[in-house]
């Protein structure tokens, strides 16, 4: 998932399982691998050292250096005994409730496709680009495994209380889109920050509001997803934004939302 989706999910069942599908690694064409090979080669030396490290450290732990789309058995042969995380194919974004109900599992969906060569910066929805290589490596990561399952959870009651856009920002603004100090430098941590090569440079160089991640100021920022954004929230650190979403319950997340 890019982002959740709450418009159209109370329209969708919310079973999680019902959007696991096959990865059927084999139908991947060598066009297709080639397209992971290449946005792979230009991705790593254009993110440099903008990342926090666990991003770095994960990629080798977890073969995804290797060539090639990642089968995802073979991944999660990786992954899972290094954090308890377990990744699932999917079709497509999975809608919000879904969505939530996988992370609570200790399970991270995966779209069971890639982008075009012809459409290597442009994406309708994520691919398996931005899943595995933006979101996977930071999986390895205790603190980031904590924090997402945590976010899964409280989703999952956040969307029964209505109360979903207030979650779908925490997230954006922390796994997706967010910043966090290391070692006194500003450093991507959001998976579509790691996974985009347009706006990678932008978060961290731009002439942009990078306000400090709060809680209070995450959830009460309305956001687009099909443009650049406006603004990026730096998180003290990343076990820091970790422990401040695990600790958060569903009183705690309503006290959030802005008042009317
Ligand atoms: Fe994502």
């Amino acid at each position: 998932m890019f982002q959740p989706d709450t418009a159209t999910a109370a329209r969708q069942p919310t079973r999680w399982q019902d959007y696991v599908v096959a990865q059927d690694w084999a139908h991947f064409t060598a066009q297709e691998h080639d397209v992971w090979d290449l946005l792979f080669a230009r991705q790593v030396p254009y993110l440099g050292t903008r990342i926090v490290a666990p991003f770095l450290a994960g990629i080798p732990l977890l073969g995804l250096d290797g060539p090639g789309i990642p089968e995802l058995g073979a991944l999660n042969a990786r992954l899972t005994p290094l954090s308890g995380w377990t990744l699932v194919p999917v079709a497509g974004i999975v809608p919000d409730a879904a969505f939530f109900a996988i992370l609570a599992e200790r399970m991270f969906p995966i779209g069971n496709f890639i982008r075009g060569a012809d459409s290597l910066d442009y994406l309708e929805e994520p691919d398996c680009f931005h899943d595995i290589f933006g979101h996977v490596p930071m999986l390895s990561s205790p603190a980031i495994g904590r924090l997402m399952q945590a976010i899964g959870k409280l989703g999952v009651k956040a969307i029964a209380a209505g109360h979903g856009d207030t979650i779908a920002r925490l997230y954006w603004y922390s796994v997706e889109f967010g910043l966090a100090r290391e070692g006194g430098e500003v450093k991507i941590l959001g998976a579509g920050l790691a996974s985009s090569f347009g706006e990678a440079h932008v978060a961290i160089e731009a002439d942009l509001p990078r306000p400090r991640f709060t809680l209070t100021d995450a959830a009460r920022t309305p956001y687009r997803n099909d443009i650049f954004q406006p603004l990026y929230f730096v998180s003290d650190s990343l076990e820091g934004v970790a422990a401040e979403l695990e600790a958060l319950d569903l009183a705690g997340l309503k006290a959030l939302a802005a008042p009317l």
